[in-house]
């Protein structure tokens, strides 16, 4: 198009340029790193409520923390809502997200200011978590298999091809995961481990709570997930029982964070604040999720695992929310574990 003809076109369609960036002014791109259901949810709440449009888009933490660290010269995100803090605090570390305080801080539980505070505002809190797995009673029963009920048990050859877990490159849940193995086993007993329990993986997933999904539909007997996400889908009706490991388990501090450079800042701070208010956070059970709420007035979901019945670990979140022990577990369990999955 020669330049005058492409500015008359500009001049004669001036008016819907103009409603096309009014429109842009009240939108909020964001990536949603909890499970499909609940992601909806919120959108759709905050959008009625504020009448911004939200572009979401679905993804695992460990994948939106490659997708916003190979686009930090030009970010495409305005917030990141949800996932495991580890990769929350990887990325802080390295300056991809931006501070800021809420209004809101002083209503939060200790652990969601304690992660807030140790990344200096730069992600916070909005929800905590613990992992285990979930299990399929009726194939359980029906292959005539023992009930796993701690790490350990997970060796059993006896159930070589029955278990399903992420991949940690791409799920935060599996990140979690294998940050827990290490800090119950030490690094080495871990990678041990994680060998032969490959012998009974039947499928590296790539998002988290996939496993215990497999788990109900009957594809897998046995999900590694965290005990939330096992919980939905006994909610569902599903015969999946949730279990918390014996020698104990690790968490989540499931995450928040604004995108340095984010397009539409203000706009990533009213979620920002609203997502950590009592009444949005109230609502998460309205799209199955059932982990603890940052917010010391949320309503807890009765089905919500609650830390006080689990033997939890004092999970090391500034060490393993650090970039370069991140990349060095990943690039061990590539080499030892991924190189050798089925
Ligand atoms: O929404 C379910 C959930 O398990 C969250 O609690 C967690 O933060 C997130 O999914 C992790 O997903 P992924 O393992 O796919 O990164």
């Amino acid at each position: 198009m020669r330049i005058t003809t492409l500015a008359a076109a500009v001049f004669a369609g001036g008016v819907s340029l103009i409603a096309f960036s009014a429109h842009a002014a009240d939108d909020l791109n964001m990536i949603c790193s909890a499970d499909p259901e609940v992601c909806d949810v919120m959108k759709n709440l905050f959008e009625k409520q504020t009448n911004i449009q939200v572009n979401m888009v679905r993804l695992s933490a460990g994948e939106t923390y490659a997708k916003i660290r190979a686009e930090a010269r030009n970010p495409k995100t305005d917030i990141w809502w949800a996932g495991t803090g580890d990769p929350h605090l990887q990325a802080a570390a390295e300056g991809l997200t931006q501070e800021y305080k809420s209004p809101l801080f002083d209503q939060l539980q200790d652990w969601a200011k304690k992660q807030a505070e140790s990344a200096k505002f730069r992600t916070v809190g909005v929800y905590a978590g613990a992992l285990g797995w979930g299990y399929n009673t009726d194939l359980l029963s029906k292959k005539g298999l023992k009930e796993p009920k701690c790490w350990a048990d997970l060796l059993d050859p006896a159930y070589k091809g029955e278990i399903q877990i992420a991949n940690p490159n791409s799920s935060g849940t599996s990140y979690n995961t294998l940050a827990t193995l290490v800090q119950i086993m030490g690094e080495d007993k871990a990678f041990e481990y994680l060998g032969k329990l490959n012998a009974n993986i039947s499928q590296y997933t790539k998002s988290g709570s996939a496993p215990v999904k497999a788990a109900a539909r009957g594809e897998a007997t046995i999900g590694i997930v965290f005990m939330h996400d096992a919980v939905a889908q006994t909610v569902e009706g599903f015969p999946i029982k949730s279990v918390a490991p014996c020698e104990g388990t690790g968490y989540e501090i499931g995450s928040m964070s604004i995108i340095k450079g984010a397009k539409n800042l203000e706009n990533a701070k009213k979620w920002y604040d609203w997502a950590l208010s009592a009444e949005a956070q109230s609502h998460m059970k309205d799209g199955k999720s059932y982990q603890l709420p940052s917010n010391k007035s949320a309503a807890v979901p009765k089905e919500a695992p609650k830390f006080e019945d689990i033997k939890l670990i004092d999970y090391d979140f500034a060490k393993y929310g650090d970039p370069t022990v991140r990349k060095s577990l990943l690039s061990r369990w590539d080499k030892e574990i991924g190189a050798k999955a089925n």
